[in-house]
């Protein structure tokens, strides 16, 4: 039985992915380049604001005053859209599983890779329901690098091999792995490589669905 749970935020505890690929596809569209939600899930999903242009904008010129212009625009897109965000955008009974964890005495954190994570969790109301959040103000090197995981499991004062983390992304489940964790994946098996369990949804789950092999 884990000591802490470390929750992804975009994807596991609300559906803001599915914001982070609009905003995309936005600028995608404003650039004229490509761009398929397949695409998202194999290649942005989870990964990071300057990472997932680069891949966006692979094989093309931009200058850095470009790039940065780009990431901005995305931003604004993106904050366009979680501004309109309401407490009831958090996953079905997801206020539950995490009241049933913490009465349980597990600990509970948030390791997010985006700089908007604290504005979501307002939106939310949720942050009364966790010990410590890991966002992009964190750490130098986003998922798949162990770096939020390890650094939330160092708010828990826990040691990173009595944490259990839930992740929608394959770069996010690579992350919690490298962390030494035990990996819970949220979505289509095909997405994952090496997670010890995979949920289609994180839809009224239970503490007992994220522990049972
Ligand atoms: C999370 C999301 C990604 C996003 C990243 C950075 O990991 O899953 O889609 O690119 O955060 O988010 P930010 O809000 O800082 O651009
Ligand atoms: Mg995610």
């Amino acid at each position: 039985r884990p000591k802490a749970i470390i929750f992804d935020l975009d994807g596991v505890l609300t559906d803001t992915s599915e914001y982070h690929f609009q905003a995309w596809k936005h600028l995608a569209d404003d650039e004229g380049i490509p761009f398929t939600r397949e695409e998202n899930d194999a290649h942005l999903r989870g990964v990071g604001r300057r990472d997932s242009l680069m891949y966006l904008i692979r094989g093309r010129q931009y200058s850095e005053e470009q790039i940065q212009e780009m990431m901005e625009r995305k931003n604004r897109y993106y904050n366009a859209l979680i501004e309109k965000m309401t407490p009831d955008e958090i996953v079905p009974g997801g206020i539950d599983l995490l009241k049933e964890i913490r009465a349980a005495g597990i600990k509970t954190a948030i390791a997010s890779a985006s700089k908007n994570c604290r504005t979501v969790v307002e939106r939310l109301q949720i942050a009364p329901y966790f010990d410590g959040i890991a966002d992009g103000y964190s750490v130098v090197n986003g998922k798949p690098a162990p770096d939020l995981f390890v650094y939330a499991a160092g708010l828990l004062h826990t040691p990173t091999v009595a944490c259990l983390g839930v992740e929608d992304a394959a770069a996010g489940i690579e992350a919690i792995k490298k962390a030494g964790m035990r990996a819970v994946a949220i979505g289509p098996e095909e997405r994952f490589q090496g997670a010890d369990k995979v949920l289609p949804t994180l839809d009224h789950k239970r503490l007992s669905d994220l522990l049972e092999d």
